[in-house]
């Protein structure tokens, strides 16, 4: 005898629209209680959906995606009489059901089968934990590919690490040389040193640690250093501060740059650009990103089409986005699209640092602080303020002698500023 039932979102707690992002099951499986049916993750936990009673999966009611909710129909399911001798998954899932107990039906150990017809095809779910899911797939690891060898072939952590080490291995013996085989992140109790408080990372760092991370590891990344008499610059940055006090408009040193890197990217195209496996994309437009320092961490917003734009335009939209990045109000639009970054430091302090390239763009300019300095002019040394500059760049797309050209250009437009009109 079998019915057919509805399977629904058990009780989740106060979890309600959590998206479902691996479904374990097909049609045509056949489940035993408690095997998982679909895994969904909420801002908090990831929690499996177990068969609440052993069964043919007949028809699955949602797709990955999906938002669900207690009492969320998720599949119907050919309900197997306890009586009938079930072809059951292999692996089977040894922990008590994440979701409320009060879900899953118990159901009696199967009869033996005495000669077992030709098993139907059916689906091996990975015996693992809902957090080594989650470890796996933040790897990139697809877990049913994992040998587990705890109990029950259950899959552990160190089983995933050695998939991805042996992966790596044979990416490099292969002549891939992909793989970084890195020694595990050291694993210290703290606490026995001293007093400890743990802080989460902000969603900001979340996001920015991975991508500055793979930009640093993907990159080869070179720095070269310079510096820039801005005396006259900075004479000139004054005036139009004062000329435009009433207005209230504020122009920045950072505004000046802006305009100073469009005008070298257009001297040298490829700092304007991104690699693409074996082509460089050579971009004719110029949207600069700058970096700019929030409560939750960096955020680069971008100034479109700044070769269009006067300084003044550029410092006021500069100044807007820095307000917007701060508040937390920026929208993506308003950070993507960049071709080259600023990071200036120059308004807090030091005398210089290698900012990580912005993938996909291909060069940055880091900016310390502005400071006075004995320059030598051929027959005296005379006071000047001194800009020091250091350009990080991807050594796949440009090389020294192009880089130190780059900086040196950047250089005399911020030495001479009349020059940008040349
Ligand atoms: N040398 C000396 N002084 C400088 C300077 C420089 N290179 N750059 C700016 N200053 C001065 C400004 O003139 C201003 O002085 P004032 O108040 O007397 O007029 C002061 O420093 C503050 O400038 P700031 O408000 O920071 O303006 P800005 O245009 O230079 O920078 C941001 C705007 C948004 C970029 C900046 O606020 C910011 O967030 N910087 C940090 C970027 C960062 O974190 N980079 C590192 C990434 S790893």
């Amino acid at each position: 005898m079998s019915t057919t039932r509805e399977v629904t979102v058990p009780d989740v707690g106060d979890f309600k629209n959590i998206p479902v992002i691996e479904i374990l099951v097909k049609p045509g499986d056949v489940v035993k209680v408690d095997d998982p049916l679909m895994t969904l993750e909420s801002d908090k936990a990831t929690m499996e959906v177990p068969a609440p009673f052993a069964g043919t999966v007949k028809e699955l009611m949602v797709a990955i995606g999906a938002k669900v909710s207690e009492g969320t129909l998720i599949a119907i399911v050919e309900e197997i009489d306890e009586a009938t001798p079930v072809v059951t998954v292999e692996k089977v899932i040894a922990e008590p059901p994440l979701l409320s107990p009060a879900t899953s039906q118990v159901l009696s150990a199967p009869a033996p089968v005495p000669t077992p017809a030709p098993p139907p095809e059916i689906h091996l779910p990975a015996h693992a934990s809902p957090s080594l899911r989650r470890f796996a797939r933040e790897l990139g690891v697809d877990i049913d590919r994992v040998i587990g060898t705890g109990p029950k072939g259950r899959i552990q952590r160190e089983d995933v690490l050695v998939h991805v080490k042996q992966h790596m291995r044979h990416d490099t013996e292969a002549g891939g040389g992909t793989g970084l085989d890195l020694l595990p992140w050291p694993q210290i109790d703290f606490a026995k040193f001293g007093d400890v408080e743990r802080m989460p990372l902000s969603r900001l760092r979340k996001i920015s640690g991975p991508n500055l991370a793979r930009n640093w590891v993907m990159i080869p990344h070179v720095t070269n250093f310079d510096e820039a008499d801005v005396t006259d610059l900075e004479t000139f940055r004054l005036t139009v501060n004062k000329e435009n006090a009433d207005a209230g408009i504020k122009v920045t040193m950072l505004a000046f740059l802006i305009k100073a890197a469009v005008s070298t990217l257009n001297a040298f195209p490829e700092f304007n650009s991104s690699l693409e496996g074996e082509e460089l994309v050579l971009k004719r437009y110029y949207h600069m990103g700058f970096a700019a320092d929030t409560p939750n961490g960096l955020v680069v917003p971008v100034i479109r089409d700044a070769d269009k734009k006067g300084v003044l335009e550029i410092a006021s939209e500069m100044a807007a986005l820095a307000r917007g990045a701060r508040d937390g109000k920026l929208k993506a639009t308003d950070m993507q699209g960049g071709c080259f970054s600023i990071s200036s430091l120059g308004g807090i302090g030091g005398t210089g640092f290698t900012p990580i390239v912005n993938a996909p763009e291909v060069a940055i300019l880091g900016v310390a602080k502005a400071e006075m300095k004995p320059l030598w002019n051929g027959t005296e040394f005379h006071p000047r303020l001194v800009l020091p500059l250091s350009l990080s760049w991807d050594h796949r797309v440009v090389d020294g002698a192009a880089a130190g050209r780059f900086l040196h250009h950047l250089v005399g437009l911020l030495g001479d500023f009349r020059r940008i009109l040349l």
